[in-house]
Formats: structure tokens, sequence, C-alpha cells
């Protein structure tokens, strides 16, 4: 019999004994159709068919290297469940083909990238998009980036990253939302949206993996793949939070962390797989591994060999093995031993066919070449350009240096002014760099290039030469305004790429310093991948945007912004730190005993001073207490007020909800937008809480001159917090609110919950 035909009879019949026998008496068609809708029946189906090889190789996960016959020969054994890095969608085709046809059941594969921020078009790094603060437009750039990468093939991205991030020195901070959970579950779920839209089956959508499942941004030091230690209370407020929101909106997948928490990796951690995600939340997704991450128990000191590690990760419910060879090398031995039971393997087989099922991969296998590669359309350059000019924060404009003059001289100055490759960030495995527009680009194109003075002065983010500072200085100084642009290349954030300095690489400062010199205003845009220190940044410029990398439309959003075209939005997602050594920092902190007052700085301390002369509160000696630049700032070409809050009344039931109002007025010349941010502080818990918690907040656009109420609803469920056994409940007590433009103004209004 024909080996095609075979697999697809017995399908079709054995899908019928699941659940055609009802179609069919029901509708009265055809009794070899089976019910495509029925996804439970037809894994059922399916499964009853598979040898104990064919379950395994659906929970392996290998890179792609092509269409080499070794690889051929490992898809028609059946042994190859997924198949990531793989881009050209020929070979994709090529590869499908041997899944669908040549292999004994024809199940397709399921081809994965990390398409993190844009697949051609490339879109600010996360934490950019973070800035926006902006859901619509974070689910715009993920469609955008589902549709490129989808045209090739690519049906499953490792992305949104929601590991909460409070830690600036660690570099995946670049692939976050940044240090809130609430912020990072809103823009998660934007993120998965985007992707998947409502209807995962069409082939122009990806299916969203959340990762890194948990608690990875806590790594110890800031330092990538190190230990964490969350108390779970902890755990289920801070970490857990945008992971819930994203499995709530339909995430398909999701992807285990790399670190342990409290010494138990989570890839065998069974408590968070099986109990919490898979229990309480009631998630039907597929769990990956992250690259290698089950093998690497062994050096993590909590697995012997392989082959335990295979064990711990299948009982745990780790479903897909990506590229540590432990279940193709190992589950079959593990399950004839009984150490891995067939009913376990069997739903780790279902949760990967399941997201097989619903991509639609099974009636719809291929790539329609006709119509790949649908890259840097005029429109998904536009939602670029608006993306970057979203998440572009001016944190300091003196003396309205900003927007520039029309008719000025600019120089352009610093390392990050055509920076083709590296404004594109982190993760940009598909990037096409010349496909990228610059400041240089976008303002010649703006200006005329006779306006532009060149004076880059640093080949780059780390050069240390600064032989031609002086001669750029120069330059520079035959101008009306200088533009200084410059941060980290991409290459010094992201996975593995952590810093202790979070100053200005290079000598960056050196020639900020001798640009300063010149007496011209300088206006200094910072594209990086992390919250930096610049505060001898700012002391040196008259004007600071901070963009983050902002991809591949970063020159016309910046010129766009600095021009006035496009007044700027964009709030931080982070905090700034006063200095490096302040990690980790974030708002929500815990007021301590003792917070920080009266602060003494070292150099006002008295010589021999008594061991109380700094007042014994919390901060430190060199750099006081706080941020630089709080979460959620930002300014704007215009001035905003905000009112008084007023409460829809001051006492909530614990089971009850209120409305907290605000009126706030353009009262500048300009049409701008502002965030208004609602926090909350819960005065006395079972546990401490933290000084303030975003709860919500709402971006709107304003003319000059108009008044708008913003108005959120405050649940009592949304002050509930994890108490010391795990449960969540709200406590009754003294509350404060606040509705402010970040996370340190405006004025608290107290109600009371009951
Ligand atoms: C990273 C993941 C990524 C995976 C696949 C790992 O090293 O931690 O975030 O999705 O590689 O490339």
């Amino acid at each position: 019999m024909n080996k095609k035909l075979f697999p697809a009879i017995a399908f079709g019949l054995l899908s019928l004994l699941a659940v055609g026998g009802a179609i069919s008496a029901c509708t009265g068609t055809s009794a070899e159709a089976p019910d495509k809708s029925d996804v439970e029946g037809r894994i059922e189906a399916l499964l009853s068919q598979m040898t104990l090889e064919e379950k395994i190789g659906q929970l392996n996960q290998l890179t792609g290297v092509g269409c080499q016959p070794a690889r051929i020969q490992e898809i028609r054994s059946g042994s190859v469940g997924s198949i990531l890095n793989e881009v050209d969608p020929d070979t994709v085709n090529a590869l499908q083909r041997e899944a669908v046809e040549n292999s004994r059941l024809g199940i397709p594969l399921l081809i994965a990238r990390d398409v993190i921020h844009g697949f051609k078009t490339i879109f600010p790094i996360p934490v950019g998009q973070a800035a926006t603060w902006n859901p619509a437009l974070v689910e715009e750039g993920a469609r955008i980036a589902a549709d490129e990468a989808s045209s090739v093939g690519v049906r499953w991205t490792f992305s949104p990253m929601v590991d909460v991030s409070r830690d600036a020195r660690w570099g995946r901070v670049a692939e976050s939302f940044g240090e809130d959970p609430y912020l990072s579950g809103v823009l998660g779920v934007a993120m998965v949206k985007g992707y998947q839209t409502d209807d995962l089956s069409q082939p122009n959508t990806m299916a969203a993996c959340v990762k890194h499942f948990v608690g990875y941004g806590a790594s110890e030091g800031g330092k990538d793949y190190n230990t964490t230690w969350i108390p779970e209370p902890h755990l289920r407020d801070v970490y857990l939070p945008p992971f819930k929101a994203c499995a709530d909106a339909g995430a398909a997948t999701f992807m285990c962390s790399f670190n342990d928490i409290n010494g138990m990796p989570t890839n065998a951690d069974k408590h968070l797989l099986r109990d919490i995600l898979r229990g309480e939340w009631g998630w039907d997704g597929l769990m990956c591994s992250d690259w290698s991450s089950i093998q690497q128990m062994v050096p993590q000191g909590y697995c012997r060999d392989l082959k335990e590690t295979a064990e711990k990760a299948a009982n745990a419910g780790v479903d897909m093995d990506m590229q540590s060879f432990a279940y193709i090398g190992h589950l079959k031995e593990l399950v004839e031993e009984g150490k891995v039971s067939e009913k376990t393997l069997d739903d780790l087989v279902r949760n990967v066919l399941r997201v097989k099922f619903r991509l639609g991969l099974f009636d719809n296998p291929y790539v329609d070449t006709a119509t790949a590669r649908r890259f840097f359309t005029a429109s998904n350059l536009d939602a670029s350009r608006r993306a970057a000019e979203e998440s572009a924060i001016l944190l300091k404009n003196e003396d309205g240096v900003l927007p520039l003059k029309p008719g000025i001289r600019i120089a352009l100055a610093g390392p990050m002014m055509d920076a083709r490759h590296d404004q594109n960030g982190t993760w940009v495995f598909d990037l096409e760099k010349d496909s990228t527009v610059t400041v240089l680009d976008a303002m010649k194109e703006m200006y005329g290039a006779g306006r532009i003075i060149e004076a880059q002065g640093l080949g780059f983010s780390r050069d240390k030469s600064s032989a031609a500072i002086a001669s750029a200085a120069a330059k520079a100084k035959g101008a009306d305004v200088i533009v200084y642009v410059c941060g980290e290349e991409a290459v010094l954030s992201g996975e593995a790429h952590c810093r202790t300095d979070l100053t200005l690489p290079g000598a960056q400062k050196e020639m900020l310093a001798r640009l300063k010199a010149t007496g011209k205003p300088v206006v200094t845009v910072v594209m990086t991948g992390r919250p930096m220190d610049i505060t001898d940044v700012v002391a040196n410029s008259d004007a600071v945007l901070y963009c983050f990398h902002p991809g591949t439309m970063g020159g016309p959003a910046i010129a766009n912004v600095l021009s006035g075209k496009v007044n700027p939005s964009g709030h931080l997602p982070v905090s700034l730190p006063k200095a490096s050594a302040q990690q980790p920092l974030y708002y929500s902190h815990k007021n301590t005993g003792r917070p920080a007052e009266g602060i003494t700085l070292i150099d006002d301390i008295p010589l021999e001073a008594g061991q109380t002369s700094t007042g014994c509160t919390s901060f430190y000696l060199d750099a006081g207490d706080g941020a630089l630049y709080p979460f959620g700032y930002g300014l704007s070409y215009t001035d905003f007020s905000y009112g008084p809050v007023v409460l829809s009344s001051d006492r909530m039931a614990t089971d009850g909800s209120i409305t907290a109002t605000c009126e706030i007025e353009n009262t500048g010349s300009v049409k701008g937008s502002t965030v208004a941010q609602l926090y909350v502080r819960d005065m006395v818990g079972s546990l401490c809480r933290p000084v303030k918690e975003l709860k919500g907040f709402d971006k709107i656009e304003l003319a000059p001159g108009e008044k708008r109420t913003v108005s959120f609803t405050v649940n009592a469920s949304d002050l509930a917090f994890h108490q010391a056994d795990n449960t969540l409940a709200v406590e009754p007590g003294d509350f404060k609110l606040w509705i402010a433009p970040d996370s340190e103004s405006g004025d608290a209004k107290d109600f009371i919950v009951e």
C-alpha cells in the first residue's frame, strides 16, 4: 500500500471511531471526513496509532541544518517534532513534505524561530516597546512580525518574554517589558494577541511562546543563568502574574527558564509546571524547555546524568526538549523501566499535537511560496516608525532646546548616529541591516545634507580611542546645536550579555564632555538595551532623549521627535539608577522600617563623625536613594496638569469596587499624549506591602487646552496579595491611591477596605 495513503486512511478511520459516528449520524456527511474542529478527538485518534518511538519523536526539537540526508532520515522516521531556525520557505516546505508525506503518520513539523521584536521589519526592542505604554501598538508590531515570519513558514515564535526585570545588569532586560508585573502582563497579552489573532489556524499567525517560566529575571546579581531565591508569595505576586495573564489570553506555548528557584531547577519543578500552571490555571498548551535547559540540570547539580534529566523533566511536565537530546536518547528506556509512565508520556504528546492542530498544520502544512517574503512593506515600516516614536522618552529639555528650530545647522555626533546594525538591538537573527534607516540618514533627509555637520568621533560604543574626539568637537562647534547619539551596541545587552558598569562604555563620556565644552547646546540621544546610569550624560546635556534600540525606522522616528513633528510620549518602563551599583532598583519596593530620610551624602559627613551621623535610614552614602528618573517618567513638548483624584467612595467592601477619576488638561501649546498611571498602596498587611503598585494606566492624547477625565475601576480583587500560606486574599484596612504621570508624583487619596 502507498505509504502516504495508509496513515491517511488509518487516521480517517480512527478519527471516525473516535468522533465520526456521532457526526455522520447528525450531519449525514461522508463517513471519511473527521470533524476538524474536534481537536481533542483528532489528538486521541492519532495518539492511538503512535508507537513509543513516534511519541517520543514528537517531543524532540532540533535546530535547523537544512535538508541534510541525516535530517531527512530523522524526519521520515518520526523522530523530530519541531525544528527551530529554518527560515527559507523552500527548505521549510521540503522538510515539511518529508514529515507529511514520507513519515508513517504524516504529522507535520512545528517550525520555530526567535522572532522577538520583528522578523525583517525590526521594531524597538521589547523594553522600548514597553516605553510606549501602548498595547495596541505592541499588538500591531507582533501582528506584523507574525505576518512576515509566517510568510517563510515560521509558525512558532519564542516570544513574548514577560520576565519581570528589576536588575539593569541583566542583559535580558532588553527583551522584557521592564520592572512591573502589571505592565508586563498587559503588554505580554498584546503581543500574544498580535502573533496568534483570534484564529490561530490562519496561515499568517504564529503560536506565541511566553518565556521564561519563571523567575529568570531575579537571577542573583543580575548575572545571566544565575540561581534565584524567590519565596512563593513573592513569586505569585510579582513573577507569575504576567504569565497568568498570557495563559488566560490563550497563549499556545510557554518556555521553561534556565534558573533554579530556591534550589529547584524550573525544568524539574512539578509544583510550578503541574500544580500551578496546569492545575490552578487550567492551561493546556505546550511547555518547551529552553535551549538544552533539560541537560543543564547535570551541571546545575540536580541530576547525575542525561537520563535522569529526562526523567525529571518529563515527570515535571516539560513537553518538548529543545536541543538537550535527553528525551530522544532516554525516554524510551525510562518508559520501559516504568520511571516515566505511559500516561505521562501521552500527556506530553497531547500537548504538542494540540498546538499543531490549533495552528491548522495538519490541514495546511505548507508555506504558500507565491505570497512568501512579505517584508518591509510601506505599512510595516510605518508601524515600526510609529512604535519607535512612541518609545522615545524625553527625560530633560532645558530652555526648550527641543524641538530643534527650523533652519539651524546641526552637528551629528557619537557612535550610534549611523549604526545600521546596532540600532536594531539584540535578537535580530534575520536582520537585513541595509534596510535600517539611521539618525544620520533621516536628519539629512529632513534638514538637507548641507545643514548637517558629521562629527561622529567614535566608531562604536566601546571605542576607547580618543583620537578623533577633538576634531569631531571642533567640527561640531560650527553648528547651532549638537545632537550626540550615544549608548550601547546591540551586543552589549541580550542573553549572556550582562554588565556591572551601567554607564556609557568606551570613550563616550569623554566625548560628551568635549562636546559640552564647545558651549553649544547638546541634545543627547541614548540608544541602549537597558536602564543605564546616565548621571554624567544628564549633567552634560541640555536635553536627553532615551530611546532604547529603536529598530529599522529608528532614524526617522528620532528625527521626527527631535524636530517636533512628533511630540514625545514615551514613559520609562524601568527605573533609571543614579549609580551602577544601585541594583536591583524598582519603584515597587518595600518601605523598610527606616525609609530614606535626612540623607547625608558621603562628602557631607563630618570627620570622625559618630556612628549615627547619617541618620541611620535606608540609602547609599554615594547615591542617596531612589531613581535618577523614576518608573513611569517621561516629558512632552507640552505640559499636562493632573487635577485632584476623585473617588466614588472612600470605602470598599472586600468583594466590592470603587471608581477613581482625575481630570487632566493639556496646559501647553501643542498636542501631546500623557500616560495616566494608577497606583495603590496597602498601608498594613499580614506581609509587608510595597510602597506603590501599578494597577492601571491610560495613554491619552489631548489638544492644547483640552481637558479629559480618566476613569479607573478599582476592584477589591486588584488589591489582593498572596499570604504566607500562598493563598490570595484581600485584607481589610487603609489604602492610598494615586493617579499620576509617573511613580513618584501626585497626591495620595485615602480609602478603606472593610
Ligand atoms: C534563550 C531563549 C531562546 C532560545 C532559542 C535560549 O538560549 O534563552 O530565550 O528562545 O535560546 O533560541
